[in-house]
């Protein structure tokens, strides 16, 4: 699949943003928990949410789309506690139903998720802190198989703020009965609250989430009846970024200010108009951005998911930024792209090298991954001439209806097969 972009289109008018992705991917597999039916709503209609129910089902969790945006789900009859290869292979967030598993079963076979393009993507963190839950976790042909007799009380040190790792302990720990388990040096993002609070609205007891150091007491029962997910930071910012390019004006609803903090502040510092409103923000973008640098880092350090996307901003900006890596190895794929596009970056090691060029111009490129392609869209949509960017299937995973968004604001994206 392909997108086919007409360059050079002014972008003017508002958007919805949709829920968050990646709290969705955690609040899915945690309704393994659940006593009873729950109902999710904000659930962004998008290929990863569509892998996660399809592994629920096959677990025999019932899955039920109420609308495009909602869903329904049933855990009462789950009655596996293998994930196959072929979903998790598919999509890394699969791992978080191996602890869901384990709690209920006691037992449970997950196949070891896969690399991506921007590195190896290990899980080594989740295995050991499960182990410190009182698991027996060993990997046998490509399964990572757990088993437990009896889980404990635990302190869990994480050695990075890992956003899976968290999110994965948390919900495997918020039901062990009289268990008090400890996490420290927790990822902060906003993800990880979600899931802690819908948790917590479900009789978990969750302390201190959003802070370094989370304490969890196991309860025996958890049932929700429904909850809404959080906007998705990643794709207001993403459209943030999209506004701040010359003559463009839009209109974000549903987005939670404090989320998109530190993207607020580097677009303000490039120099991009920005109006703040409760829960919308009006974007105006400039003749010539500023050049910055930027550091990857956890919450609430600027996102690593953003930074394939302002790398597109600051490829026309004033001068040479600096943008550094922090959290994967070579999250750069998207910089050989833009290459091909007149920009003009050097990689060293984890460091982009942008220096500002006068326009990009269209050319056939290749989505390698979600943020690289989101990357891609927006200098399909600023460069001189029409820009085909193939294997969309990447972008399809965690944007909703991508180019019907950006056509109502008058951009001219066709999806050709
Ligand atoms: C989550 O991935 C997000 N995915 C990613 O978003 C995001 O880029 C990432 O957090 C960082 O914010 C989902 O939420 C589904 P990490 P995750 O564990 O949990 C290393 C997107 O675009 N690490 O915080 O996998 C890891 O290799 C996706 O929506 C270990 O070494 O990220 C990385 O270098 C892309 N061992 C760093 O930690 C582990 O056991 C941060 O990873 C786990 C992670």
């Amino acid at each position: 699949m392909k997108f086919y972009i007409e360059g050079q289109k002014t972008l003017k008018g508002e958007l919805y943003i949709s829920g968050a992705k990646n709290s969705a991917l955690a609040i899915m597999p945690a309704t393994i928990l659940l006593e009873k039916p729950v109902i999710l709503k904000n659930i962004p209609d998008v290929e990863d949410i569509r892998t996660m129910s399809e592994l629920l089902k096959i677990l025999g969790v019932k899955v039920k789309k109420i609308n495009k945006n909602t869903l329904e789900i049933d855990p009462r009859d789950i009655n596996k506690y293998q994930a196959p290869y072929e979903l998790v292979s598919k999509m890394r967030a699969s791992i978080y139903v191996l602890g869901p598993l384990l709690v209920r079963f006691k037992k449970a076979i997950v196949y070891m998720p896969g690399g991506c393009s921007f590195g190896p993507r290990p899980i080594d963190f989740h295995i050991e802190g499960l182990k410190k839950l009182g698991a027996n976790i060993k990997i046998e042909h490509g399964n990572i198989v757990a088993i437990v007799d009896e889980f404990k009380s635990a302190h869990i040190q994480l050695p990075f703020k890992s956003v899976g790792a968290t999110i994965h302990l948390i919900m495997t720990s918020a039901l062990l009965k009289d268990k008090k388990i400890t996490i420290s040096n927790c990822a902060l993002e906003p993800e990880v609250v979600d899931l802690a609070h819908f948790l917590n609205k479900a009789g978990a007891k969750i302390y201190g989430v959003g802070y370094d150091e989370v304490i969890i007491e196991g309860v025996n029962k958890l049932e929700i009846d429904e909850y809404e997910i959080i906007p998705d930071r990643i794709e207001a910012g993403t459209y943030l970024v999209a506004g701040s390019f010359k003559n463009n004006k839009i209109l974000l609803r549903n987005v939670i200010v404090e989320h998109l903090e530190p993207v607020i502040d580097k677009l303000l510092s490039i120099g991009v108009k920005l109006k703040i409103y409760k829960n919308e923000i009006l974007v105006e973008g400039i003749e010539k951005p500023r050049s910055i640098e930027i550091q990857t880092q956890p919450f609430p350090g600027f996102p690593t998911d953003m930074q394939a996307q302002f790398m597109t901003l600051l490829s026309i900006a004033d001068g040479v930024s600096i943008i550094k890596e922090n959290i994967y190895p070579n999250r750069f794929a998207h910089a050989y792209e833009l290459m091909r596009m007149s920009a003009d970056i050097k990689i060293v090691e984890n460091v982009a090298i942008v220096k500002g060029v006068n326009e990009l111009t269209s050319a056939i490129v290749n989505a390698t991954d979600l943020r690289a392609s989101a990357s891609l869209v927006l200098a399909g949509l600023i460069a001189n001439g029409n820009t085909i960017i193939e294997n969309i299937e990447h972008i399809d995973r965690g944007y909703e209806d991508i180019e019907i968004k950006f056509n109502k604001l008058g951009a001219k994206i066709e999806r050709i097969i």
